[in-house]
């Protein structure tokens, strides 16, 4: 008998001379990852030797004291990638002396990947799928027993796998599976948390699967095809929703759906073949068979996550906004028409009430609000504004109706973020000369190059971030009052301010296309931002809070604005500008972390169902936070932490002045 200690789990044993080191590892419960079985086939077994002397465990190691590198991993080495120098297949390597083994991180099965994409993250790679290699005896005359009980019974005997369901898509392809692998086959098991489930057979020996995260927004579809033994992204694609054709926004669609019942057939038809569409794509960009999908996330609102599933959102469009289920759903992507390996699976995180969906719950795992001791603000900024606030100790959520403005809809001059759309501007407190950049442009329109820059599409109209940056540019310049409205007596100054019959516009661009922003467009922006800013509120005044630590805005959105002119127009609360942070596509990255990882689904189940729940439509305060917040910022809260970085416009600060002094008349 000799000591062998494995690394990093630091686990010990005595074992007999020529014990196989994946055995003697498992008899340790030691993680290390097999697909093949210990046929040498799959390389997921490599250990590596540490030489030395090692007084800790009283261990003198070498890698003589393994047996000789046997023809197996001779072969494997010619056949796949070779074995880097000191690496031993475990399944073929003997124990012959006291060892001190390291099994590295590509190894274990619960391996922790470094994501290096634009959302940085660590997950932690343990995905509800499993591959096993078997070898299915040849079925025999006398006792001929059926396909699928030979490939149950090699699973048992080969990697004592019991009490397995079997998917109905196998009968049909493992016959010829059979044979085209000369009966071999890699059986992919599902694990459902109840049940372990045989989901696909390939033929002979494959160690490769792939999954898809799936972020279904009501105005964009984003999918990443996902290599489910590494991690890494192999593709991304997106789409524009195809539903908008039945409504700009959601609401308009679920109204669409009151008046057509038999609408969401055609409403599921249309998100279902975008999604094949979709799949077909990335399979074709990363060159891989769609049959190898066996996994899928997907991750929508409310309504989105009804129609994908075929369920009738109605009642999510009127009081109480009842949803079908609140619980996380697992089914083969077939029944719901999603071309992917006919055994692959769909999961879809739980709705967190009837207006802060699957998205939100996505969002949530990738931020993890629930770990952290600091109080949190989390929202996705869409046509409805879901927001989260909380910490460890609770989560509150709400949704709030902010209409289509932020997304340049209802806008004189809105469009969508595309080439030609402001983006930014800057307006001369002095002279009220404007500055612009446009998507599209890399200068700033003042700048040489900007003209032949937009060349090719001109300036067209201003999108949400523009329109934003234009409302609260305006305020710091002196041209919108606190209240909102376009200063008529800064008419004489500059010709931008332009009179519309009985209310004034103010001009930002004079080219083909004039650019200008009228007191409407002032008063959209003011409603959706009231109406975003009273969620807020709602939420602080039940956590109870009177200020939040950090602000995250998730979504497409959060990435283009600015924090400092959010934060001016009262659109977000007061906090320190360096601790709000746009997060990207938080929902996408939530769903590959479900995708990637079995437990995640656990843990935001968990997390969602302790989630307090706040509606905003019957909430009595919601009305007086909305009308106080129409101000800009806000009527009554001073914005401390901003108002340090940025100078108030002298006539803001009067205003100030002169309500303060109405409070002590009032009082006196
Ligand atoms: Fe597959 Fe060792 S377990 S090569």
């Amino acid at each position: 008998m000799v000591a062998v200690v494995f690394t990093p789990s630091g686990r010990r044993g005595e074992f007999e001379i020529g014990t196989p080191l994946l055995e003697a590892a498992r008899q340790l419960g030691v993680d290390i990852d097999s697909v093949c079985g210990g046929r040498g086939l799959c390389g997921r077994c490599q250990i590596l030797c540490t030489s030395g002397s090692f007084a800790k465990h009283g261990i003198e190691s070498s890698p003589s004291h393994l047996s000789p590198i046997s023809q197996t991993e001779i072969k494997y080495s010619e056949r796949k990638t070779p074995l880097e120098v000191g690496r031993r297949l475990s399944c073929h390597t003997r124990i012959e002396g006291p060892l001190v083994i390291d099994v590295p991180a590509e190894s274990q099965v619960h391996k922790q990947v470094v994501r290096k994409d634009a959302e940085q993250r660590d997950i932690s790679l343990d995905p509800n799928i499993r591959l096993h290699y078997i070898e299915v005896p040849e079925d025999e005359m006398e006792h001929s027993i059926s396909n699928v009980r030979r490939m149950l019974q090699a699973l048992e005997n080969q990697w004592q796998l019991t009490n397995l369901t079997v998917d109905g898509s196998i009968f049909t392809m493992i016959h010829q599976a059979l044979i085209a692998g000369k009966n071999s086959l890699t059986v992919a098991i599902s694990n459902d948390g109840y049940k372990q489930r045989v989901i696909a057979v390939f033929p002979g020996f494959t160690d490769q699967y792939f999954g898809l995260a799936i972020d279904i927004g009501s105005t964009t579809i984003a999918l990443h095809l996902t290599d489910m033994n590494s991690g890494d992204v192999l593709a991304s694609v997106g789409c524009m929703n195809p539903q908008i054709r039945f409504g700009e926004d959601l609401m308009s669609r679920v109204s669409y759906l009151q008046m057509h019942p038999e609408g969401t057939v055609e409403m599921t038809e249309v998100v279902r073949d975008a999604i094949n569409q979709l799949i077909d794509e990335a399979a074709e960009a990363a060159n891989i068979d769609k049959r190898q999908i066996l996994s899928m996330v997907a991750a929508g609102n409310p309504i989105m996550h009804h129609l994908v599933l075929g369920i009738d959102p109605s009642p999510l469009g009127f009081a109480p906004f009842t949803l079908a289920t609140d619980d996380a759903i697992e089914i083969a992507a077939r029944e719901v028409d999603l071309q992917i390996n006919p055994g692959g699976r769909l999961y879809l995180p739980p709705c967190i009430a009837g207006h802060v969906g699957a998205d939100t719950a996505a969002v949530l795992l990738s931020e993890q609000p629930y770990k952290a001791g600091s109080l949190s603000l989390i929202i996705d900024i869409g046509t409805n504004a879901e927001i989260v606030l909380g910490n460890q100790q609770k989560l509150l959520a709400c949704s709030s109706p902010t209409g289509p403005a932020f997304e340049g809809a209802q806008i004189s001059c809105g469009q969508r973020a595309a080439p030609g759309a402001i983006e930014r501007v800057r307006i001369d407190p002095e002279t009220l000369d404007v500055r612009v950049r446009v998507i599209g442009s890399e200068f700033w329109s003042d700048e040489p190059g900007f003209t032949d820059s937009i060349v090719n599409f001109g300036i067209t109209g201003i999108c949400g971030s523009g329109i934003i940056e234009a409302v609260a540019e305006m305020y710091l310049a002196g041209v919108l009052s606190t209240d909102g409205v376009i200063q008529a007596k800064r008419q004489a100054e500059s010709d931008r301010i332009l009179s519309n019959g009985r209310t004034f516009s103010f001009l930002l661009t004079d080219g083909d296309v004039k650019v200008s922003v009228t007191q409407n467009d002032v008063r959209q922006i003011q409603l959706a931002k009231a109406a975003l800013y009273a969620g807020v509120k709602l939420l602080m005044d039940r956590f109870p809070t009177d200020h939040v630590d950090e602000i995250k805005i998730a979504g497409a959105f959060g990435s283009n604005i600015d924090a400092k002119y959010a934060m001016l127009l009262g659109l977000i609360p007061d906090c320190a500008l360096a601790q709000v942070a746009s997060v990207g596509n938080a929902a996408s990255t939530g769903a590959r972390i479900a995708l990637l990882n079995d437990a995640a689904r656990a843990e935001i189940q968990t997390v969602v169902r302790q989630i307090e729940k706040i509606e905003t439509a019957v909430a009595a305060e919601f009305q007086s936070y909305f009308v106080d917040a129409m101000a800009i910022p806000h009527k009554t809260d001073p914005f401390v932490h901003l108002f340090k970085v940025v100078n108030k416009p002298a006539q803001a600060a009067e205003e100030d002045t002169q309500r303060k002094r109405r409070g002590r008349r009032k009082r006196d």
